[in-house]
């Protein structure tokens, strides 16, 4: 399942992002601006906890969320661009870290990193990349986390291509695919066209 933030706001803010004269502190802002706006449509099925409480006027009941059921995961370098941004709206949710980089001939997915919470497979997981291009980091960093046990995970990205989003639905189906915009298609050399780019170096700033 695919589900793309349709929204004048996004647009506008995808608009600035994807230009290619837009500085790295911009640029970063926007990550993390539009990782808070993916982050509020993925808990929209976020289930709450009835608790008591009082107001300054009476008691009453009303729904909380236990944080402690959620970790967030961004895949290195350029998930870390967008965990600012969730950790703003569940602060206290745990954080893991999966580094894996494209080889740049194969265009594979190789893994160098991986460190997650120790409870991770009580948890539900919110996986962070700015970037689903042919789908094989989204599905090696799922294989990873699924080997250690998580049963619910949701994949958080700013731009999806859909060669990546029918391959990562075609594995793995139970995981639900939240986007910014759903672009084109992917380039000979598997970039996302018109994509913004090589999203881990415009939020360091490396190339
Ligand atoms: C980018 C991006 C994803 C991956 C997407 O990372 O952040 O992790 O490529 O491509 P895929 O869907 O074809 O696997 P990159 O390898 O450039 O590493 P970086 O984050 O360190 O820049
Ligand atoms: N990784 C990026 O950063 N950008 C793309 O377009 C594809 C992979």
């Amino acid at each position: 399942m695919v589900i793309e933030l349709k929204h004048p706001l996004i647009e506008h803010k995808l608009a600035i992002l994807r230009d290619k004269n837009t500085g790295t502190k911009e640029f970063r802002e926007l990550v993390k601006e539009i990782a808070m706006f993916l982050c509020y449509e993925a808990f929209k099925d976020a289930k709450l906890e009835k608790v008591t409480i009082e107001t300054p006027m009476q008691e009453m009941k009303i729904g909380k969320l236990n944080e402690d059921k959620y970790a967030f995961v961004p895949i290195l370098r350029a998930g870390m661009g967008m965990l600012d941004g969730v950790i703003t709206v569940i602060p206290n949710a745990k954080i893991g870290h999966i580094g894996m980089y494209r080889d740049e001939t194969t265009f594979e997915p190789v893994n160098y990193f991986f460190k997650v919470p120790k409870d991770i497979e009580k948890r539900e997981v919110i996986l962070l990349d700015p970037m689903l291009a042919t789908g094989g980091s989204a599905i090696d960093a799922i294989d990873l986390l699924k080997s250690k046990g998580v049963k619910k995970i949701k994949f958080l990205c700013l731009i999806a291509a859909p060669e990546g989003i029918k391959r990562v639905e075609k594995v793995y189906p139970d995981v639900p695919i939240y986007c910014a915009n759903i672009d084109k298609k992917l380039n000979n050399n598997k970039y996302i066209m018109p994509g913004l780019g090589d999203a881990g170096d415009r939020i360091f700033g490396t190339k």
